[in-house]
């Protein structure tokens, strides 16, 4: 298979994907904003997450350069009021142009890290980098954060009891395919069996 097929065929089989919008800043001060789904959660104590970031040609793109050059980046959480202002975000902006003022999204300052975030996100995570792992192939690099704050929204704060977070009020946008994106409408539940260990019988 040719890279694009590869590319078409694995994106469209690993669905839906979350969708991280990483905000950095570069080293001259330059905000930047960008999404990428292949992302994921890998551990929770401590809280681990990250982001597989491709090159542009043969460089790296701003999110990664920044991310190396100040060790924090944040994972805003993308919900269907942003489906359009995130894809607006990933455009092929300089690097001396912010996304956040080039789509019009509104900036705060993290308070964990020093790095920009999308102020009316309704979930955001402050991330310090772990780990940087070379995929290899097409320069491809995994960021891996650790989570150092959770920040929600005032509006999201009430969809959370310490407990799980009110998912179906939360309506998180995962990506499919192409500019392809699925919403959270119906959502199955399944109990997992409760096994004995000793006995491999049903409890
Ligand atoms: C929904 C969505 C998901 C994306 N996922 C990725 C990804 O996982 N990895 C990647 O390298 N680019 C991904 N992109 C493309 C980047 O967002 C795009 O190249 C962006 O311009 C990078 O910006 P930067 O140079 O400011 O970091 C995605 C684009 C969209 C719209």
């Amino acid at each position: 298979m040719s890279a694009r097929q590869k590319y078409r065929l694995l994106t469209s089989v690993i669905v839906p994907r979350p969708i991280g919008w990483l905000s950095t800043r570069s080293a001259a001060g330059v905000s930047n904003l960008a999404p990428f789904s292949y992302f994921g959660a890998f551990a929770s104590d401590p809280m681990l997450i990250g982001a597989s970031i491709g090159s542009r040609g043969d460089e790296p793109k701003d999110s990664l350069t920044n991310i190396r050059d100040t060790g924090v980046f944040c994972a805003n959480m993308v919900t269907e009021r942003h489906l359009e202002v995130m894809n607006q975000t990933a455009g092929d902006y300089p690097a001396a142009v912010s996304e956040f003022e080039a789509a019009g999204v509104p900036e705060g300052q993290a308070t964990e890290i020093d790095a920009p975030f999308v102020a009316d996100c309704p979930v955001v995570l402050e991330c310090r980098l772990f780990k940087e792992v070379d995929l290899g192939g097409a320069s491809t690099t995994l960021v891996i954060g650790e989570v150092l704050a959770v920040r929600l929204g005032a509006e999201t704060e009430e969809l959370w009891d310490d407990d799980f977070l009110d998912v179906s009020s939360l309506k998180p946008v995962g990506r499919l395919w192409a500019g392809n994106y699925s919403l959270v409408d119906n959502i199955q539940r399944a109990d997992r069996p409760r096994i004995d260990r000793d006995t491999g019988e049903e409890l």
